[in-house]
């Protein structure tokens, strides 16, 4: 059964075969915001994975029904609750993978830029918990605009002396996984065969796919280049108006975040081969944080894959001058609050 349910799951999120993957369940993660719209199906994926031995789940309220709920599926991880501040210390302890998706999110007519002045704080406190409490953990933020929550937990990270740049990890698996399905639409292709790489960051422009990179090879008219690139920047909005204030992206979110879950678990467990873009501390360009594609491994990065910056078309390099001054102020933004607030 275990293995059974690791092959599909893996297979689901990518085509490469589960090579030195072993299925052990033995990795706690915590998820900070499980009781959301993506931390409930979220929590669901993670309770799926054969790699889980432990789900803490933490919300500031209405966690303990969806543990009590969870808890009931009959897939080996132990799944507890915590509420409120006072239980983030025992939630957090022992940690492998913390993922925040804590925070409120967009409605009609907002940028992500909107939702700073309420997640910023929320991803700082969290930030500071995870430092103390599980300071060796993997970091996944998904809360929004993960342009400015990367760099504020970082710049928590190192205020409390615990900074390792390998393991702090934006959530961007979103853009890929909407730029493999609108690719495979579009030119009818396999949708598991599909991998585009999409760097840069999480907002707007500062999304950049590059489809030249796409896999299979695949040739584009400069429309279709055009037309795949603004849906791709703009399907988080697409889904904000399709709610129509009642949130956003929460399921598609949450099948990413898993993927991405999942991909560091494999990492964890010995797997050599993992590959994800991730919005990331950086030195290919000439920002301090960049999204792109990086090689996971158990200690975290181990390397970003340079060959992806290599014969870019004049599309994506006046895609790439054009995003860095946005994504720069973003930055900028994050770091100068977590300095502010000490
Ligand atoms: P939601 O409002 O449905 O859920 C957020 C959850 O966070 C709630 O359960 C709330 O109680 C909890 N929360 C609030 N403050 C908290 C705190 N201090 N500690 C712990 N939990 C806290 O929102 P959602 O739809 O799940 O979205 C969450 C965040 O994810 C938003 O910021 C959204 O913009 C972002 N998001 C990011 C991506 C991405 O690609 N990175 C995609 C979709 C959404
Ligand atoms: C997304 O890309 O769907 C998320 O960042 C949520 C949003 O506000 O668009």
């Amino acid at each position: 059964f275990g293995n059974k349910l690791t092959t599909t799951l893996h297979q689901s999120f990518t085509k490469t075969p589960p090579n030195t993957f072993q299925v052990n369940a033995s990795f706690k993660v915590a998820i900070l915001g499980a009781a959301g719209g993506i931390g409930q199906p979220l929590s669901l994926l993670t309770k799926m994975s054969p790699l889980v031995s432990d789900l803490h789940l933490y919300d500031i309220a209405n966690v303990k029904g969806v543990a009590a709920d969870l808890s009931h599926c009959n897939t080996p991880s132990k799944v507890l609750h915590f509420t409120g501040n006072d239980e983030l210390p025992n939630c957090l302890k022992d940690i492998d993978v913390v993922v925040i998706p804590a925070g409120v999110p967009r409605k009609p007519g907002m940028t992500r830029d909107d939702l700073f002045n309420i997640n910023a704080n929320i991803v700082k406190t969290l930030v500071e918990a995870v430092a103390d409490y599980s300071p060796n953990a993997f970091i996944h933020i998904i809360s929004n605009p993960v342009n400015s929550t990367v760099p504020i937990a970082a710049e928590v990270l190192k205020q409390k002396g615990v900074y390792n740049p390998k393991k702090l990890f934006g959530v961007t698996t979103l853009d890929v996984v909407r730029a493999n399905t609108f690719v495979a639409q579009k030119k009818n292709l396999k949708l598991i065969d599909v991998d585009v790489p999409v760097i840069g960051g999480h907002a707007g422009i500062t999304i950049l796919p590059l489809l030249s990179k796409t896999k299979p090879a695949v040739s584009f008219t400069d429309e279709e280049v055009e037309e795949l690139t603004v849906r791709i920047q703009n399907a988080g909005t697409e889904v904000v108006e399709a709610k129509a204030g009642a949130g956003s992206a929460t399921l598609s979110m949450a099948y990413a975040a898993a993927r991405f879950l999942e991909s560091s678990l494999r990492a964890l467990d010995g797997d050599g081969d993992v590959y994800e873009c991730s919005f990331v501390e950086s030195e290919v360009t000439e920002l301090p944080f960049f999204a792109s594609r990086v090689k996971i491994g158990k200690d975290g990065i181990e390397a970003v894959v340079l060959k992806d910056f290599e014969g870019l078309t004049e599309f994506e390099k006046k895609g790439l001058e054009k995003l860095k001054g946005e994504l720069k102020g973003s930055i900028e933004k994050g770091v100068d609050f977590a300095n502010k607030e000490k």
